[in-house]
């Protein structure tokens, strides 16, 4: 089989370029290794770009998000049981977009089936061969058979644990990494959200986030110990938890009820470099992790697919490798700079166990620099809705 470009790993960097590749006439099969329905449930972070957004209109595929999506002008910041806003529609022009991660992926899987595009699903033992040359190929298992897919290009879009990553040689590539001792305890529940906008709680007692899906989801987080197991906290538990952290204006307002999923996540910021090595392109996570504090992690895959799509485009349309060759450069410096506003921003929030007295003072001055200086607060604003790319 052949294809111009291979596509490994189905998630939502995969298929976006898989869309924006099929609108340019450019061919592209996607390797899963996974079904649709595992793909679907995985519950991820929920705010969207507009950088993100614009992509999606490219690619056709942003009808539901305009319609079911929440427009957020702003958000909270609290800390000592106040609040304040930083407004992004006056600071920036822009808002943000709250649409689930998973219903972006969603309407993606649903135009690719639309338009009969390949996805191969429950693949195994896919291995990349030759990127180093002007022919690379894949292989990969399905059912009990082994394939050969022979393309122009790889696009290793395949997440932290992927393959496309450590096809790579060990000598070529630089990892930095920092991992945070704790982690955020996740529950998505049946109910109204608290407020309107999202609300990011700093206090004595730990970080707590509170976000939503739609009226009527919800979705809050706690700053919890990476020894934590979801199932050692019940609801019950997590609801009290929650309102001790966030201020009791918003407590006394909140509407609990029974979780339909929690999970712990890890806080880890992690970069790859670089993002190519001959033929070979990584994107998103297969190439960088941000903690979720500002949920940079899906945004910051789209730029990436946004300088691919590019390069590729003017490579098959003007037969020029500008594009392809700066490819890593490009997205790389959007990468740390969205690294630096997530680690940043973590930094703020959380309480950390090393913490002297001397550190809680700098991080209160630090919050307090935001809720008073116009400066600080744009330049959150322009980091929050998305640099340009
Ligand atoms: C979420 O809704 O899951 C979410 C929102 C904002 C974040 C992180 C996660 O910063």
């Amino acid at each position: 089989m052949r294809t111009q470009v291979a596509i490994i790993g189905g998630g939502p960097s995969g298929l976006l370029l898989g869309q924006l590749l099929h609108r340019r006439g450019i061919d592209a099969v996607v390797l899963e290794r996974k079904t649709r329905d595992y793909v679907l449930g995985r519950v991820r972070a929920g705010v969207l770009e507009a950088g993100l957004v614009g992509l999606m209109e490219e690619a056709g595929v942003a009808d539901r998000l305009h319609r079911e999506g929440y427009v957020h002008d702003g958000t909270q910041i609290a800390c000592a049981g106040e609040m304040f806003h930083i407004d992004f529609r006056a600071l920036t022009g822009k808002p943000v977009i709250v649409y689930g991660q998973t219903e972006v992926t969603r309407d993606l899987y649903d135009a690719r089936e639309a338009v009969d595009a390949r996805t191969e699903f429950e693949v195994d033992h896919v291995a990349i061969h030759d990127a180093d040359t002007e022919r690379p190929h894949v292989t990969y298992d399905q059912h009990g058979a082994t394939h050969r897919l022979d393309c122009d290009f790889v696009a290793g879009c395949d997440g932290f644990h992927g393959i496309s990553r450590q096809t790579i040689p060990l000598g070529i590539r630089r990892e930095y990494e920092k991992t945070s001792p704790f982690g955020w305890l996740g529950i998505l529940s049946r109910t109204p959200p608290v407020y309107d906008e999202l609300i990011y709680a700093n206090s004595d007692r730990g970080f707590a986030l509170c976000s939503m899906r739609n009226e009527n989801l919800s979705r809050y987080y706690v700053q919890c110990a990476l020894s934590d197991h979801p199932e050692d906290w019940t609801d019950t538990a997590f609801w009290q938890e929650l309102k001790r952290r966030i201020p009791p204006e918003a407590a006394a307002r909140l509407v609990t009820g029974p979780s339909i999923e929690k999970s712990i996540a890890p806080l880890r910021s992690f970069v790859s470099e670089p993002m190519r090595w001959g033929r070979l392109f990584l994107c998103g996570d297969a190439a960088h992790i941000v903690p979720p504090t500002g949920a940079k992690g899906l945004n910051t895959a789209a730029s990436d697919v946004h300088y691919l799509h590019r390069g590729l485009t003017q490579f098959y349309e003007d037969g020029d490798p500008e594009g392809i060759d700066r490819y890593s450069e490009r997205a790389l410096l959007r990468v740390w700079k969205a690294e630096r506003f997530s680690w940043w921003f973590s930094s703020l929030m959380h309480r950390y166990p090393d913490q002297s007295p001397f550190d809680l003072k700098m991080q209160q001055a630090d919050i307090a620099f935001l809720r008073d200086n116009a400066a600080q607060q744009q330049a959150f604003a322009e980091n929050y809705v998305g640099l340009p790319y």
